[in-house]
């Protein structure tokens, strides 16, 4: 299966996170959170949880809650983060790309800002695939490359240098596509600006997949 994550920045990286993303959840990106998150039904999952910022996002008519995360320092805190929040969700230490789940066991999978970092995108959108059933949506708020070349050519080339500073994170990926290309039928796609970041992480994608019958 190759690598699992691409950490560079290890313990660091998830001790600052909130407070990296502060500015950006205040201005905005923890409405988007919750936009994308009132859509989950049923039996759902979540990949990458990170520190657990989507955990109170839920709407209260999900009850069967898992959450997977890789990274041992970042898992640390989502279990911490989940046992304070008074929500039932089970935690499970696992990379997207190779989820320890059954064919057809959920009828919501989401992510949020991790298809961007997993080293193997459609590795991990094959198991998104196994995992819902066929009637079940995918959910995803990422940010991806610019459709506008001028932007594009700089996340190119500043690719991997943010990579460093962003823990793994590649800030030119056309994710829409690849989730295209692994056969999902999309919805309606959204294309917000994630607020207060540098230009080229600022392109969003916010919407919904299935698996077509
Ligand atoms: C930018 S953070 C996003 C965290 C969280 N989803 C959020 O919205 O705040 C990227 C997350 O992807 C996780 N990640 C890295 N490699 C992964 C993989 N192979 N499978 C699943 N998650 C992965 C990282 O550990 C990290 O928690």
């Amino acid at each position: 299966m190759g690598r699992i994550y691409d950490a560079t920045w290890g313990r660091g990286f998830s001790a600052l996170y909130d407070f990296c993303f502060k500015a950006s959840e205040e201005a905005g990106l923890r409405d988007m959170r919750r936009d994308l998150l009132r859509e989950a039904r049923g039996r759902v999952l979540e990949l990458g949880a990170g520190t657990g910022l989507n955990l109170d996002l839920y709407p209260d008519s999900v009850q069967d809650l898992t959450l997977t995360e890789p990274d041992p320092h970042m898992i640390k805190q989502l279990r911490k983060r989940a046992a304070e929040s008074g929500r039932s969700a089970e935690v499970v230490q696992a990379p997207a790309e190779k989820l320890p789940f059954e064919d057809d066991s959920f009828d919501t999978v989401a992510l949020t800002l991790v298809l961007c970092t997993v080293p193997n995108p459609p590795g991990a959108l094959q198991e998104i695939k196994r995992v819902l059933k066929s009637d079940g949506r995918f959910l995803f708020l990422e940010h991806v490359r610019s459709p506008e070349p001028g932007l594009a050519k700089w996340q190119d080339r500043l690719e991997k240098p943010w990579r460093f500073l962003g823990d793994g994170c590649h800030c030119n990926r056309d994710t829409v596509a690849a989730i295209s290309a692994a056969g999902f039928q999309l919805g309606d796609v959204e294309r917000p600006k994630f607020p207060k970041v540098v230009p080229i992480v600022e392109p969003m994608a916010k919407g919904s997949a299935r698996v077509p019958a």
